[in-house]
């Protein structure tokens, strides 16, 4: 079955990541009302799911890759029972001029590079993450670029965000927000020349307070930062690029050095470069952590590890083969200790589930979380797939699990604290399912308690919502004051 909302030109592309699930959208949509197909919307649901992923306008110049694509932020908007819907692009810079050359003008990360091209040798998607942070959506770009604001209601574009003019460097993709102080704690990177990291804190009104240059050993592929309480933890793993051959060559490969170990760097919130402190781990590479807290002089850190994250190219697979295996991630729960009072480290596997993506409740980053969701991917995946919704018990050990069932793909699960919720799972699991044969969505709910129930409420989306990256819970009072 064909989607009539697909671009045309991805008829004349073989490339999996631009069919079925994966295929963008030209539709941008606004729907109220919408039916609800099985079970009940909960009416103390209150709040927004939005979610951000690749979203390709023109076809690609070059081999398209899963993150080649622009951003496009999908939300919806539970309040009273009553279920809406909207879909946007993010307005990038990018996107905008090649809506002027009716054209791609960058090529997609596999390259190869023209570093001619205006601003960055690749298009900044804006298309990876987005959050909530003083009034705005910000949608964000793994490879460090601009934060987009975007009206947390309606989805337009509210410009580029350089908090209170003194941004004069990119932002990664996974800031993290303290709820307890409102401040927005982030990293970039460098790919050529040092500082290959800075790090930066953003005050709760939105302005950029704190920069400072982080002294790693040379370019590195960073994707997340944590932070507890007191301290922020920066992360250098061995699985990275070749400088040279980006700018020599065009080709960003990451490689794994398998006989450098993992690093995390421990940073007062408000610290000076002479403050960071270095803990070394087993190497291997980690896209997302769940959360880090303090529990007396030990830091405590949980997360997604993949202990080798050497790209597995099947070479049957052409021209592809390097992006279908780096996406084949393999990665399970691991908990790693730091103790800053006597530098001892301790590392240990939690589970050996294949999963990733994983979020506590978000408004809790930085203090501990005894529960946190996550999604399951198959071993045998052909693309991404998120096959089934994990609940860790942090403090038990055990998990549950929910099988989306035959042909139900979904995106990342955000928890939202029900009105007046209590428990810190007291509350539902939401997340948007496409069927990879039917190409039509749903949102569904989830009893955070009991996820293994299965959704208690399926809500028909009136458009297809392509495959995506990072979603986030936006409580009610945010979009539209208190309930
Ligand atoms: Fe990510």
């Amino acid at each position: 079955m064909t989607a009539t909302d697909v671009p045309r030109w991805t008829e004349h592309v073989d490339n999996p990541y631009l069919q079925g699930i994966h295929a963008p959208t030209t539709h941008e949509t606004t729907a109220f009302e919408l039916p609800v197909v099985s079970g009940e919307v909960p009416t103390d649901l209150f709040g927004a799911y939005v979610r951000n992923g690749p979203n390709q306008v023109f076809e690609p110049t070059n081999l398209y890759h899963w993150f080649d694509g622009d951003g496009m932020v999908h939300g919806v908007y539970f309040r009273d029972g009553a279920v809406s819907y909207r879909s946007r692009f993010v307005r990038t810079v990018g996107r905008d001029d090649e809506a002027r050359a009716a054209a791609s003008i960058w090529p997609g990360v596999m390259g190869p590079y023209d570093h001619s091209k205006p601003r960055h040798y690749l298009k900044d998607t804006a298309n990876t993450d987005v959050i909530y942070h003083n009034g705005n959506l910000l949608a964000l770009w793994y490879l460090c670029g601009t934060p987009y604001r975007l009206d947390p209601l309606t989805l337009d574009a509210r410009g580029s965000e350089d908090f209170c003019g003194k941004l004069h460097t990119t932002v990664s993709a996974h800031p993290k927000v303290d709820e307890r102080t409102g401040e927005l704690v982030y990293f970039t990177l460098s790919d050529f020349e040092p500082p290959y990291m800075t790090y930066g804190v953003v005050s709760k009104d939105g302005a950029l307070v704190h920069e400072v240059p982080i002294d790693l050993p040379g370019p590195r592929a960073t994707h997340d930062i944590t932070i507890t309480e007191n301290y922020s933890i920066l992360h250098d793993f061995p699985f990275y690029h070749d400088a040279k051959l980006v700018k020599e060559h065009g080709y960003r490969v990451a490689r794994f050095h398998r006989d450098e170990p993992s690093r995390f760097g421990v940073i007062p919130r408000r610290g000076g470069a002479g403050d960071v402190r270095w803990f070394e781990f087993e190497p291997g590479y980690v896209l997302h952590m769940v959360n880090a807290w303090e529990e007396g002089d030990w830091i405590v850190m949980d997360g997604c590890f993949e202990p080798d994250p050497s790209i597995r190219r099947n070479p049957e697979e052409g021209e592809l083969a390097s992006m279908l295996g780096y996406l084949r991630v393999r990665a399970h729960l691991r908990r790693w200790r730091m103790n800053l009072a006597t530098g001892e480290c301790r590392e240990e596997a939690l589970d050996d589930l294949n999963v990733e993506f994983p979020l506590p409740d978000t408004e809790l980053y930085g203090v501990k979380t005894r529960y946190s969701y996550h999604q399951y991917l198959p071993e045998d995946m052909y693309t991404v797939e998120f096959r089934a919704l994990v609940k860790y018990d942090h403090e038990t050990g055990a998990r549950t699990t929910y099988d989306y069932g035959e042909g139900w793909f979904a995106s990342e699960s955000p928890f939202a604290r029900r009105l007046r919720g209590k428990d810190e799972d007291d509350g539902y699991v939401v997340t948007i399912v496409t069927h990879a044969k039917e190409l039509r969505s749903e949102c569904w709910v989830f009893a955070a308690k009991e996820i293994e129930r299965g959704p208690i409420a399926r809500v028909a989306l009136p458009s297809r919502v392509p495959s995506g990256f990072h979603a986030k819970w936006v409580s009610g009072d945010r979009i539209w004051g208190q309930a």
